[in-house]
């Protein structure tokens, strides 16, 4: 095999950027990591990658990233609590914006083209029609969303001016966790429902609320469209490869095509793991749409990618691993 170059993964000990890092580890990629373990954990850091401890605002520690010319970059690093973004915007737009903008003339100094950028659904905002496909309007409801926004738009550009090749990939709801197991780490002060409702299981917390069952859906409570990390994974691989391809940019949602209320996440969690799951229903979360399911055509179209791990059980019982087996350190 020709002497393949490094690919770059930022915040590739994070809870996503830790699942696609093992995964290009075990197709024999050299990776190197980026990470300030703001968010990310070492033990979720694949011994095979070489880690730099360091961050995306640091000058020196981008050039020790690029030290060995990567042909590719994993963007993962990034704050992503929706509700924090909307009383510290000044901390998202330094790490998410200026820190990526920084990759990015990185790269164009460095000569490196390839993108592979983490997005979410996020950008959308409220939704005027469902599923939600890439042709949506996009009026992110929060700041973080709007840094997603802002940085995909600035790709645009970069692509446009500098050659970029990237492929930008919006989220809907990350849940599960690696099911090989390798995973480990929970995430730390989690603000999704599933890390919640696994916290409540496990006895960390004592009982969780459910915001608002007052929406017109099936059971009141909001529908959401889950997918499970390694499902991620497998559409960033699909995604690197693409980009090599083909000179076109990819921006496609990840997602099921399949909703779920937090009612059912809760249910399905209480029947995987046998544990009840106390909860109060309260008022509703200021923000939060009714529904949103993503429509996966395009993702299917371009890559072949189908979810396929995102299940209510396969997700609980990956989680079940992390939460109430965890490995004793
Ligand atoms: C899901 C549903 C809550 C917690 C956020 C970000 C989005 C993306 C995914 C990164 C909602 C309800 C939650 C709880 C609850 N992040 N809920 N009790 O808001 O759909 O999306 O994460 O890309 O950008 O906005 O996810 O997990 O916070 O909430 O009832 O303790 O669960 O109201 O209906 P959300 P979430």
């Amino acid at each position: 095999m020709s002497e393949r170059k490094p690919i770059l993964v930022t915040g590739g000990a994070g809870y996503i950027g830790s699942h696609v890092v093992h995964d290009l580890c075990d197709l024999g990629y050299e990776v190197v990591i980026l990470d300030n373990f703001s968010l990310g954990r070492h033990e979720n850091v694949d011994e095979r990658a070489r880690l730099i401890e360091g961050d995306l605002m640091s000058e020196h520690d981008l050039e020790l990233a690029f030290k060995d010319q990567p042909e590719i970059v994993f963007h993962f690093a990034a704050y992503k609590a929706a509700g924090e973004s909307m009383v510290q915007p000044q901390k998202y737009a330094y790490n998410n914006i200026c820190g990526t903008l920084r990759l990015l003339n990185m790269m164009v100094d460095h000569k490196v083209n390839k993108f592979v950028f983490s997005s979410s659904a996020a950008v959308y905002g409220a939704p005027r029609y469902l599923p939600i496909d890439e042709e949506h309007p996009k009026n992110p409801e929060n700041y973080y969303g709007y840094t997603k926004l802002a940085i995909e738009q600035n790709l645009a550009w970069y692509s446009q001016i500098k050659g970029l090749n990237f492929a930008a990939l919006r989220y809907f709801n990350a849940t599960g966790y690696d099911i090989n197991g390798r995973i480990k780490g929970k995430e730390k002060n989690p603000a999704n429902l599933s890390p919640i409702i696994m916290e409540t299981a496990s006895g960390i917390r004592q009982s969780m609320q459910v915001f608002g069952d007052d929406y017109d859906t099936e059971d009141g409570t909001c529908i959401r469209d889950y997918i499970h990390v390694n499902d991620l994974s497998s559409a960033h691989l699909a995604a690197m490869d693409y980009i090599r391809k083909n000179k076109e940019n990819l921006v496609i949602n990840l997602g099921t095509g399949k909703g779920h209320t937090v009612l059912q996440m809760i249910e399905a969690a209480r029947r995987v793991t046998g544990r009840e799951i106390p909860y109060q229903i309260t008022d509703r979360r200021e923000g939060d749409p009714p529904e949103l399911v993503a429509s996966s055509a395009l993702a299917h179209q371009k890559l072949n990618w189908m979810a396929s791990h995102s299940d209510l059980d396969s997700i609980f019982k990956t989680m079940k691993e992390v939460y109430l087996n965890p490995v004793k350190r």
